[in-house]
């Protein structure tokens, strides 16, 4: 039986996602109720434009452009605007008046985060944010309930649906990344700028929140790496078939010592990588993401599904609904975020992995055996080489110093065993300055391997 009084839910835009919650907490109203022990009602939808068309039907009387008397008469305030302003005005707001908060917004969480759950903590209210990273999968609910008694030492992320439907269209359907783009901006994948997809910016914000979340320490967007998929070519995708690979945008977020100091901290990074076929990751096509997570003592786990869409990331907005909405009715103070390990952030420079380069080399006797000695003198590892008749297109990042047009040549893939960044660096500047070598044409890192 419900006793409790009629909690007032304000919802903050109705745009794609927006319009779905709405109309779920509208259609589903009685039956969550049941689940939270307390009625929930819909108070009003603050928007930009109240003619705008909806996705959905929100009757006219909720809507409203003055957000904040709406946020300040709510219980339960949701921001699905997107952006930092006024998003995070509002969040402030409703956090300040005794509100229970809710969003969806990587972007402001992974740059104004620690103000927001700080806040948060002072007032004794509680931020949800299950829909910021993934989409539908739960992953913020793990990381910070179900694994809170493990540790997290690794996080492999496809995070971001543009791009890895990009990659899979490149390597499925032999696309140009051009064409690949251009069908999911037809689809309604891509942002309508997609840079952000693209250049790594969205998976380095969802990189951000998972790797603060995972090992108990903030980590500032920008002391994360990030590399996007603009330089992939459709050759990378194909010779990474050949040997074994696909390429995908990765979200490495992982627990490690730096080689060079000692120092033991967390490194999160986004970049293209190549991940081995038979890895769980591989199989991931389309707009899906995918989280692998590696523990100490729950092993490997991975949490896949749909990482955007309106209706999709609406389930797990309505996920924090309940969640807020029980606690209310429980009452007591909201959990604060976690960063009591504090832990250093480590640069890129302190990873240690795998590589696979691709070079076009003269293609004479000795140019092999001086390839590999290069390779020793900075103390990398060759793991695997295969040699294919090349020709030179003269279009490699890294033109080499001994470059004769009129020569024959021969292109290299090399695969190294465990390497630092700095090995490796040094390594590619010595290839490109090598007068055998006339184009370093390729170098990703490879990972989801021992
Ligand atoms: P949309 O751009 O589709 O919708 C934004 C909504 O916010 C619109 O209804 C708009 O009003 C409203 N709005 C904008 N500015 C204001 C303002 N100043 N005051 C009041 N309302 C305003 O965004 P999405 O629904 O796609 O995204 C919402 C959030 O969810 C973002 O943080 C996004 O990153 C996140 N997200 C989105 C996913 C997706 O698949 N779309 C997936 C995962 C997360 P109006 O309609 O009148 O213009
Ligand atoms: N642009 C994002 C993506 C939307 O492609 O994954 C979901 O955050």
């Amino acid at each position: 039986m419900i006793e409790y009084r009629n909690l007032r839910i304000a919802l903050l835009g109705a745009g794609a996602v927006g319009s779905q919650v709405a109309s779920l907490l509208l259609e589903h109203g009685d039956e969550l109720a049941g689940r939270v022990g307390a009625g929930l009602e819909l108070v009003g939808v603050a928007v930009r434009d109240l003619e705008a068309p909806r996705s959905t039907a929100i009757p006219q009387q909720l809507l409203t452009t003055d957000a904040h008397s709406l946020i300040l008469g709510a219980d339960i305030v949701i921001e699905l605007i997107g952006g930092i302003e006024p998003a995070r005005e509002y969040l402030l707001l409703a956090l300040n008046s005794g509100a229970d908060v809710i969003t969806a917004n990587k972007a402001l969480l992974a740059t104004h985060g620690p103000e927001l759950f700080e806040l948060a903590e002072q007032v004794g209210a509680q931020l949800y944010y299950e829909a910021a990273v993934g989409g539908a999968i739960p992953i913020i609910r793990p990381l910070r309930d179900s694994l809170a008694g493990d540790r997290v030492h690794r996080i492999l992320g496809i995070v971001n649906g543009t791009t890895n439907y990009i990659l899979d269209r490149m390597d499925l359907e032999g696309d140009s990344l051009e064409e690949a783009l251009a069908a999911a901006t037809e689809l309604g994948y891509a942002e309508a700028d997609p840079t952000s997809d693209i250049e790594g910016y969205d998976a380095a914000q969802k990189a951000a929140i998972l790797a603060s979340l995972a090992f108990h320490t903030t980590v500032p967007l920008e002391l994360v790496h990030r590399e996007g998929i603009a330089s992939i070519t459709h050759e990378q995708v194909v010779s990474a078939r050949k040997a074994g690979f696909v390429v995908k945008l990765l979200a490495v977020c992982e627990r490690l010592t730096d080689p060079a100091t000692g120092v033991e901290g967390v490194c999160a990074r986004v970049h293209p990588a190549l991940v081995p076929l038979t890895h769980p990751l591989a199989a991931v096509h389309g707009a899906n993401n995918a989280v692998f997570l590696e523990a100490e003592a729950a092993g490997s786990l991975m949490f896949y599904g749909a990482g955007a869409g309106g209706i999709q990331t609406a389930s797990a907005v309505l996920g924090d609904v309940v969640s807020a909405a029980r606690r209310h009715v429980i009452g007591g103070p909201g959990v604060a975020e976690s960063t009591h390990a504090d832990l250093p952030i480590l640069p890129i420079s302190s990873v240690v992995t795998r590589y696979q380069i691709t070079l076009t080399v003269s293609d004479r006797p000795g140019v092999l055996a001086q390839i590999a000695t290069l390779f020793s003198t900075h103390g990398v590892s060759v793991e695997a080489v295969t040699q294919s008749v090349g020709h030179d297109t003269g279009h490699g990042p890294s033109a080499g110093a001994g470059h004769h047009l009129s020569e024959p040549t021969a292109t290299l893939v090399i695969g190294t065993h465990q390497a630092t960044e700095g090995a490796l660096a040094d390594t590619v500047a010595a290839l490109g300055a090598s007068d055998v070598v006339t184009a370093v044409t390729s170098v990703l890192r490879v990972e989801g391997t021992e």
